[in-house]
């Protein structure tokens, strides 16, 4: 079989340079985040969030979950893509961070279709669950503490329609998934649910090498 390629510095920024197309909203805000300590690490490579905006239109999403805002570069990428009278509801646990995405979101002219909501998101998912009910969303993105990944796919995958799509975040979680010494209990987490996913059959399942792994579930 083919090998995987290997994606070099020099390579990432040749596929930047040949197929990213962020705009000076998006940079805006990059750049701004990347001022903050953890910023850098924190927020998703550009090339992954027009891969995400990608997507929203590939399966016609009106309705999106996002469970870890951050600095809302992600949420913005999903929301552009997003017709004018979908919505796309995102959470975190911190106030702080939204707070900077807000005037973005403003400037690109999407913070009407973007709702946040602060505090815990194993909470937040469970009241989503009671108000709207299961199947009511197209499309689940997940990139928050690694140690909740485990119980905001079960919640995801009631709350996402048959045919909706899941996707998780730092699967390869910096190479750590195969360093026997990490033991940490995002680490853990991380194994425990690639190794669920690969078994559950209640989805279609694929996960990318692309960035920090990508992992991509389909809901039968
Ligand atoms: C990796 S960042 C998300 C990055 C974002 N997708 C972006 O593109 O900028 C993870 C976020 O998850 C949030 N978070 C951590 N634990 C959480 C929890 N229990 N519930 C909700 N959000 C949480 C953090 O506050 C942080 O903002």
């Amino acid at each position: 079989m083919a090998g995987q390629t290997d994606i070099s510095p020099g390579l990432v920024q040749y596929l930047r340079d040949v197929s990213l197309r962020e705009d000076s909203v998006l940079r805006d805000l990059r750049e701004e985040t990347e001022k903050y300590p953890m910023g850098h690490a924190m927020q998703i490579m550009p090339e992954e969030g027009q891969f995400l905006s990608l997507l929203v239109r590939l399966i016609g999403a009106r309705s999106i979950l996002e469970v870890g805002t951050f600095t809302g570069y992600s949420s913005l990428c999903m929301a552009r893509s997003l017709p004018a009278d979908g919505r796309l509801v995102t959470c975190d646990i911190s106030e702080k961070w939204p707070q900077i995405a807000t005037p973005y979101w403003s400037r690109a002219g999407v913070a009407d279709r973007i709702e946040l909501l602060i505090g815990d998101a194993r909470s937040t998912l469970a009241a989503l669950l009671e108000i709207k009910g299961p199947g009511c969303f197209d499309l689940a993105f997940i990139d928050a503490d690694k140690a909740g990944y485990p119980d905001y796919y079960e919640k995801s995958l009631t709350l996402v329609r048959h045919g909706g799509l899941i996707l998780l975040d730092n699967t390869l979680f910096f190479g750590r998934v195969i360093d026997p010494d990490c033991a940490d209990a995002d680490t853990e987490a991380i194994r425990a649910l690639n190794s669920f996913l690969l078994k559950d059959d209640r989805i279609e399942l694929s996960l990318l090498p692309f960035s920090d792994g990508i992992t991509m579930a389909l809901k039968k």
